[in-house]
């Protein structure tokens, strides 16, 4: 998805905003570009299409420096991926980035043309710098003319601007989409992400939706959209530089995979008592509330929505709380029933996914008990804008396929599950069970990601091949799904996953000695149901894999390989075979040469529709 960075400093300010176009790579994109206020006092603009490499090769044919500019990476949506369409866009005396979408940009377009303008590009984003060029031409005030501008554009936005008679501000405004004002010694910084400015600052104010800026190297003025004065708080990022390095992994996506024994106990760290949960870590009003839930909704993207689809098992098998999940791009627009004492629950790992957004503020007026946002990012917009928060420690996730966030969102979900439980005055031994489990967890998945060297040789098998089925059952049922999902994101290898009883209404079709067949069968009570299933896939001929517990036997033969895991309380078990799954996709990924980290065509934040 597109990226924003901009500086303003006395050295000059190029390669910071360089820096943050390579951190923000791994979000994915198109082409880049970067506009500098140079010392003669002109704007200079330097673009290119591919990735930041080609832009630096461009800057080093055509130097840009200057203690004021605006960067930029796109992911195209008006207009094809091409020099032209390319951030910064230019009109008259001024440079602008935008993430987003300008909803109404085809009238703006054709009052534009009818004004005289002439547009280069066919992005929404022109339009945006032509209307200021317009406005300013009018008021001849900057800050007056963006008010207007921010006035006649609908959609989803974060801009950025420079103009050459302003060489000592940067103008910016958020909606819909995220921005962070970076604060520095002397100087400062604007990102979509602070992980941008993670060399330069650690201290950042969050803007709120609606809210615009002025900056300048020595302070900043924040307007809210009523045009109000406001106070936006400086807070310090809190996870360190180091762990965005990829120090010994050959891959982002490698390393979060063995951070995962550690995300989990820092998701864990200060929630679990001796044989219960400490619910004051949801904040005071959840901690009194969660009594009063009697249905729960659950809305996310994605692996984020896997997670969901896990925790409604715990949450009615365990909780006796009827719960559904859907996902965001669909809720969002459909007409929901929402049955007294209903919680909204949303899964992101970003925070800042457009369709989950949309979603929880739809929910708003839906007559909802409250919301809550489960989340790994403390500043984003879902947790600013859900009413309580329960915050996963999983670390910045760089891989574009979601590893470490999945993992922690399910230890949260059924952290929350127990909560449930025990607030609800239920099975107190239940309650004490689940949280050994829970602490229990983070030596399994160590034992678990021993199965790498195995699981190496294994994907070897997957190296011609074009379909898998996954297979699961009960919770393993969205794990399976879950499988399925990282193997085509990041190898390729078009993947379905099915309940393994719905194999003989459909799928069986597709079984012969091509198709692998990866099921998920740990020992729980549907384990016979499931082995009936695998043997409906061994009589057709199907090649076989199955990760299964060490305490279950097996017979292997030439067309069917296991691979065992410790045995776990059903609880944890989807957490545990979840791991096998990221292993064996990150390895046919290898064995196809993909780009693992930032497979084609997708994105690590998703901040547009
Ligand atoms: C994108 C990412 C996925 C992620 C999904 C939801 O598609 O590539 O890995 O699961 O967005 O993202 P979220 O940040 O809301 O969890």
């Amino acid at each position: 998805m597109c990226g924003i960075v901009g500086a303003i400093a006395q050295r000059n300010i190029t390669p910071i905003l360089l820096e943050g176009l390579r951190r923000l790579e791994y979000r994915g994109y198109d082409s880049a570009g970067v506009a500098v206020l140079a010392s003669d006092g002109s704007i200079q603009r330097v673009r290119a299409v591919g990735k930041v490499i080609e832009l630096e090769k461009a800057l080093e044919a055509a130097p840009a420096g200057g203690h004021l500019g605006i960067a930029h990476t796109r992911w195209a949506t008006h207009g094809k991926p091409a020099e032209h369409n390319a951030h910064p866009h230019l009109s008259q005396r001024l440079a602008i980035v935008h993430n987003g979408i300008i909803e109404n940009h085809a009238p703006l377009r054709k009052r534009l043309i009818d004004l005289g303008y002439s547009f280069t590009s066919e992005t929404d984003t022109e339009v945006v710098a032509h209307l200021l060029a317009h406005y300013y031409g009018e008021k001849k005030d900057l800050l007056e003319a963006f008010r207007a501008t921010l006035g006649d554009i609908h959609g989803a936005y974060a801009l950025a601007i420079i103009h050459q008679d302003q060489p000592e501000t940067l103008y910016c405004a958020r909606a819909g989409s995220p921005l962070v004002i970076g604060e520095g010694s002397d100087e400062h910084y604007l990102a979509s992400d602070p992980l941008a400015l993670l060399q330069v600052t650690d201290r950042f104010r969050y803007l709120e939706e609606g809210d615009y800026a002025r900056i300048t190297r020595t302070g900043c003025d924040i307007w809210s959209r009523d045009h109000q004065v406001a106070e936006r708080p400086v807070k310090r990022y809190e996870h360190a530089a180091h762990s965005l390095e990829k120090g010994e992994y050959r891959h982002y996506m490698l390393k979060e995979i063995f951070e995962q024994p550690d995300a989990i106990s820092d998701t864990l760290a200060g929630t679990l008592g001796d044989d219960h949960v400490l619910t004051a870590v949801l904040g005071p009003e959840a901690e009194t509330r969660l009594g009063e839930i009697r249905n729960i909704h659950i809305v996310a993207c994605g692996t984020s929505y896997h997670a969901g689809l896990v925790a409604r098992y715990w949450i009615e098998e365990q909780a006796g709380i009827p719960c559904q999940v859907e996902v965001a791009s669909e809720y969002r627009y459909r007409t929901v029933v929402v049955p007294d004492g209903t919680l909204l629950i949303t899964i992101s790992q970003s925070g800042e996914t457009a369709d989950t957004l949309a979603a929880l503020r739809y929910a708003k007026d839906q007559g909802y008990l409250a919301t809550l946002a489960i989340c790994n990012v403390a500043g984003s917009s879902l947790v600013r804008e859900a009413d309580w928060r329960l915050l996963t420690h999983a670390g910045p996730e760089i891989g574009v396929a979601s590893t470490k966030a999945f993992t922690t969102q399910l230890v949260a979900l059924l952290w929350l599950t127990t909560a449930l439980v025990q607030v609800r005055g239920g099975d107190a031994a239940l309650v004490a069970r689940n949280v050994a489990a829970l602490r229990s967890l983070p030596g399994l998945v160590l034992q678990a990601l021993g199965l790498e060297p195995q699981i190496t040789a294994l994907a070897e098998r997957f190296a011609n091949k074009h379909h898998a089925l996954f297979l699961g059952r009960g919770p393993h049922y969205p794990i399976a799904m879950e499988g399925a999902l990282k193997l085509k994101e990041i190898s390729y290898i078009h993947a379905e996953a099915y309940a393994a009883g719905e194999l003989k209404h459909g799928p069986l079709a597709l079984v012969d000695e091509d198709m692998p067949v990866v099921s998920v069968a740990p020992s729980d009570s549907l384990l016979e149901k499931l082995k009936s299933n695998l043997e409906e896939v061994r009589a057709r001929g199907g090649q076989l894999i199955t990760f299964a517990c060490e305490t279950v036997e097996h017979h292997d033969d030439s067309n069917s390989v296991t691979y065992t895991l410790p045995w776990v309380e059903d609880c944890i078990s989807p957490v545990l075979y979840t791991i096998p799954l990221q292993l064996l996709s990150y390895h046919v990924a290898l064995v196809k040469g993909t780009d693992v980290d930032k497979p084609r065509n997708l994105a690590k934040s998703v901040t547009v529709e």
